[in-house]
């Protein structure tokens, strides 16, 4: 097993293949990342620097995959004195991320094991990954390494709902999430999962839902491979592989096959939230 790595089989089961990940899956709109940074008080000038060492701004990001939100963040932050840390548990991920973001230091951990100091980082983010640790351990974890003040933010790209044919994919996937113990912010019980865990460690979070975007798709086959790749599908057994894609194809068929019309884009909504540290 890999150092400091506690992460699930079902884990490494999903994300078997890295590079499929990095293939199919969407990438996240620049705008909306400016404006997550900005929440977590990411600033543009250098006023925020440790009081006991001069070092730059830090941001560890957790469950990096292979650094579909880093490339954007390191994007964003072009110019500013600030130092990103990424880390990720498992080998494959951890291995396509270094080829795909060369110039950015990694850490092979999962999130309820980091091997930073106490008060070492100001900000930690989680793009489309706090779902594998909703845990107390990984919250003590990440309250630990970041400064007194410092900030956890999260952020999801989560189906759109007000298009009734993503929609009726996401309740489909919703059912495979909660087999799987997998809480994902749209799903009702959300806030009182986190709000439980994060007490006495963070405030309860605040919340944007917004920045709508898609993934342009130029077949059945494309949208299919990207549907196919979440964790629920991948990480599943063959029978509910199967079980997906035939409820799939029968989607396709009735909401564009038999219309004749074509379907050219998964869209998506982004869900992002952010806690402050509470000493
Ligand atoms: C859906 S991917 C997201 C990857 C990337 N952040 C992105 O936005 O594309 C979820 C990532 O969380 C990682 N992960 C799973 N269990 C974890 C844990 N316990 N701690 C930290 N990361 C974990 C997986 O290995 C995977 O790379």
């Amino acid at each position: 097993m890999e150092k400091g790595n506690i992460a699930s089989d079902f884990a490494r089961k999903a994300f078997a293949s890295a590079k499929n990940y990095e293939d199919v899956r969407s990438e996240y709109p620049e705008e909306a990342v400016k404006y997550f940074l900005d929440k977590l008080g990411v600033k543009d000038d250098n006023s925020r620097v440790s009081s006991t060492e001069a070092r730059p701004f830090t941001i560890l990001e957790v469950g990096c995959g292979t650094g579909k939100f880093t490339r954007v963040m390191a994007k964003v932050l072009t110019d500013k004195n600030v130092r990103v840390i990424a880390s990720e548990p498992l080998e494959s991920m951890y291995e396509q991320f270094k080829v795909f973001v060369p110039g950015t230091d990694i850490v092979q951990c999962a999130a309820e094991s980091i091997p930073l100091p106490d008060a070492s980082v100001d900000v930690v983010v989680a793009a489309q990954s706090f779902h594998w640790f909703t845990n107390r351990a990984a919250l003590e974890e990440i309250h630990r390494v970041l400064v007194p003040n410092g900030t956890f933010g999260v952020l999801w790209k989560v189906l759109d709902s007000t298009t009734p044919w993503a929609k009726h994919v996401c309740n489909h996937l919703d059912v495979l999430d909660r087999e799987n113990s997998l809480v994902f912010p749209h799903h009702e019980e959300w806030k009182e999962v986190v709000g439980s865990l994060v007490k006495s460690l963070f405030s309860f979070p605040q919340e944007y839902i917004g920045f709508e975007h898609s993934l342009e798709i130029s077949s059945y086959d494309q949208a299919y491979q990207h549907f196919a790749s979440y964790s629920v599908v991948a990480g599943n057994s063959e029978i509910k592989k199967k079980a997906f894609k035939e409820f799939f194809n029968e989607l396709m068929q009735m909401y564009f096959i038999e219309k004749s019309i074509p379907c050219t884009n998964i869209p998506f909504t982004l869900y992002m939230y952010w806690f402050h540290k509470e000493v």
